[in-house]
């Protein structure tokens, strides 16, 4: 009996171990260091490439960092969220509320076309993709927000707007939504608060925080900052209206979206709901307070958001051209 419990309790340590090993291990840094095909420094290519857009318009860097987290809570990091509509799959992922405004998918296009023509055939858009939220992170902090990308993921052969639609979070989320839908992907509440500090870049449209403002500014929201909000996006303003989410720094990558939090300065229902509560409250005073932790915790996350359900090996195919498989 005795010698049978050791056995099962080592058996289970040794599949426990391995478990988290496997999927490290598929993955791999400098992964097309080695790669014969390659007559090009592939990550050197994809930095260039991002560098060359976001110094035109840092508004593309913010795009490329959502295009991440779009792209690996559905289905996992397969470049799913970059498939146009065709006659075979005429509702891709892009179709879906929540994928709207999506921007930067142009970077990735660029990067491909110049892949292709060094090493055809060999690079996937999954790991360009990632690779250039990598990029544009670094770009946008200033150096702060840095780290190697495991990399050999293989591109997915499906893209479904429902998939999205019920993977990612809506904005007027509330925490327990949020919390909700990022541990269906594996992430605690203090990530779910650290990568919302990806909201001090970039832009929305007014429809996502609409009825915060109106009829009347939210009590959730500072009034003065509503204010503006209200004549930045009259009633009758178009889709195609946006206001930046940090007013202050909308180019720049840094903790200061924790201050906006705690000021009621944020766009979203989801932004406000981090601080509905007194343990998420405290991860964003802990986030506000120190820049270089939350930098830290951000690294950590982003790169574990980027081996969410990853195809490896000889799952899914190589794209040609990133917003179409190759099978049309
Ligand atoms: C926590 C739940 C989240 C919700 C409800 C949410 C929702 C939204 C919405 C509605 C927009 C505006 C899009 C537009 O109108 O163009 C937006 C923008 C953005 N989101 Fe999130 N988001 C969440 C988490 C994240 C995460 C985890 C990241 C990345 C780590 C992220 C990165 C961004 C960025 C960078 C932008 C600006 C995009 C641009 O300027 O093109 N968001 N988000
Ligand atoms: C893919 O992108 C290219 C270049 O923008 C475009 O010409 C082509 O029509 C797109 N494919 C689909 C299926 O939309
Ligand atoms: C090298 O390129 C060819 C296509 O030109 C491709 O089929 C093959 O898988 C590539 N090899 C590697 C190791 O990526
Ligand atoms: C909005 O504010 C006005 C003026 O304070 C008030 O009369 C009205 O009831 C409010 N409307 C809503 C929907 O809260
Ligand atoms: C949240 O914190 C505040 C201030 O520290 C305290 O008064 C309140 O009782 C706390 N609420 C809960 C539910 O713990």
């Amino acid at each position: 009996m005795a010698r049978c419990g050791v056995d099962v309790t080592l058996l289970l340590v040794a599949l426990y171990a391995l478990l988290p090993a496997i999927t490290v291990a598929d993955l791999q840094e400098g992964f097309y260091k080695s790669n014969t095909n390659c007559s090009v420094d592939v990550e050197a290519t994809v930095a260039s490439v991002v560098q060359q857009y976001v110094s035109a318009d840092r508004g593309v860097g913010a795009g490329l960092i959502r295009l991440h987290f779009h792209d690996c809570f559905v289905k996992g990091c397969d470049a799913s969220v970059l498939i146009d509509p065709s006659p075979v799959n005429p509702d891709p992922e892009k179709g879906s509320p929540s994928n709207g405004g999506l921007r930067g998918l142009e970077v990735i296009q660029d990067a491909k076309r110049r892949l292709e023509g060094a090493c055809p055939g060999t690079v996937s858009c999954a790991d360009i993709l990632t690779f250039a939220a990598r990029d544009a992170s670094n770009v946008l902090s200033a150096g702060a927000i840095n780290y190697g990308v495991p990399a050999g993921r293989r591109d997915g052969l499906a893209s479904a707007a429902p998939d999205a639609t019920g993977s990612l979070p809506p904005p007027f989320a509330r925490l327990d939504r949020l919390t909700e839908l990022f541990a269906a992907k594996g992430f605690t509440q203090d990530e779910l608060v650290t990568l919302s500090g990806a909201h001090s870049v970039g832009r929305a449209h007014c429809g996502s925080f609409a009825q915060r403002i109106r009829p009347n500014v939210s009590e959730s929201m500072d009034a003065e900052y509503g204010a503006g909000l209200q004549r930045r996006c009259p009633a009758d303003a178009g889709d195609g209206v946006a206001v930046d989410q940090d007013q202050a720094t909308a180019g720049d990558l840094d903790n200061r979206y924790y201050g906006n939090v705690l000021a009621g300065k944020v766009l979203f229902d989801s932004d406000w709901a981090l601080i509905s509560e007194n343990t998420t409250r405290r991860m964003v005073e802990d986030n506000a307070a120190d820049q270089a932790r939350w930098a830290a915790k951000f690294i950590d996350a982003m790169r574990k958001m980027g081996a969410l359900d990853v195809l490896t090996g000889d799952q899914g195919e190589i794209r040609r051209f990133c917003n179409v498989t190759n099978s049309g």
